[in-house]
């Protein structure tokens, strides 16, 4: 998989309020309508690339050589945009043997708890299951776990520790295709 083949995927529409509205650059109607494309490889996809910069190294901290790696150019990356900025994005790695594995979810800090997470996971598990995958993996941080869960992913291993204090909790789920 390589190069910039890229395409939409679906369009959705989330309320959002005044406040909202004001953080995300103002005038935004009380309805904002976020394209979702799919990306394969890195090229098309820089503002994607913006947003999980300023989700998990500015916000979370996490440091800037673990949350961009190689794979980036192998993997398909669903992003959400409105207009032309980047709100929300996750990142789907085929590791061999239908098993794929999905991280860096993000939503835009100002757009959170609105179902655009739940949708972006969606849109990855459909787009694995169209791509012959069977099994989605990946590693959550404790805060996302009840989340993955409502997504019907179950825990498959012992949580871990990590040097920069974060716990992963490996999960999982198979897809039916
Ligand atoms: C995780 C994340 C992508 C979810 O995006 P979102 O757009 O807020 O997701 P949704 O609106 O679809 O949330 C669905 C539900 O999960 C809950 N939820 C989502 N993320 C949560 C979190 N980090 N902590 C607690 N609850 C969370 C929401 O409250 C919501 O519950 P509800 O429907 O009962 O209200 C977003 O919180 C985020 O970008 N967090 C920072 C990056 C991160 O931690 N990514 C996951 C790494 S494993």
């Amino acid at each position: 998989m390589g190069g910039t083949d890229s395409h939409c995927l679906s369009v959705s529409s989330y309320e959002i309020t005044q406040n909202e509205a004001n953080e995300m650059g103002g005038s935004m109607s009380d309805t904002v309508e976020v394209t979702w494309d799919t990306s394969f490889g890195s090229s098309g996809c820089e503002n994607a690339f913006d947003i999980r910069r300023k989700t998990f190294v500015d916000e979370q901290g996490v440091p800037y050589d673990e949350v961009f790696d190689a794979r980036d150019k192998e993997a398909i990356h669903i992003v959400g945009r409105i207009n032309e900025s980047a709100i929300a994005c996750v990142r789907c790695v085929d590791e061999g043997g239908g098993r794929w594995r999905v991280g860096w979810l993000a939503t835009h800090q100002e757009l959170r708890g609105k179902g655009i997470g739940t949708q972006a996971m969606r849109l990855a598990i459909k787009t694995i299951g169209e791509h012959g995958g069977h099994e989605v993996v990946l590693s959550a941080q404790g805060t996302a776990i009840e989340f993955y869960r409502g997504l019907g992913f179950e825990q498959c291993g012992a949580s871990e520790d990590l040097p920069s204090g974060f716990t992963l909790t490996p999960m999982h789920c198979t897809l039916k295709n």
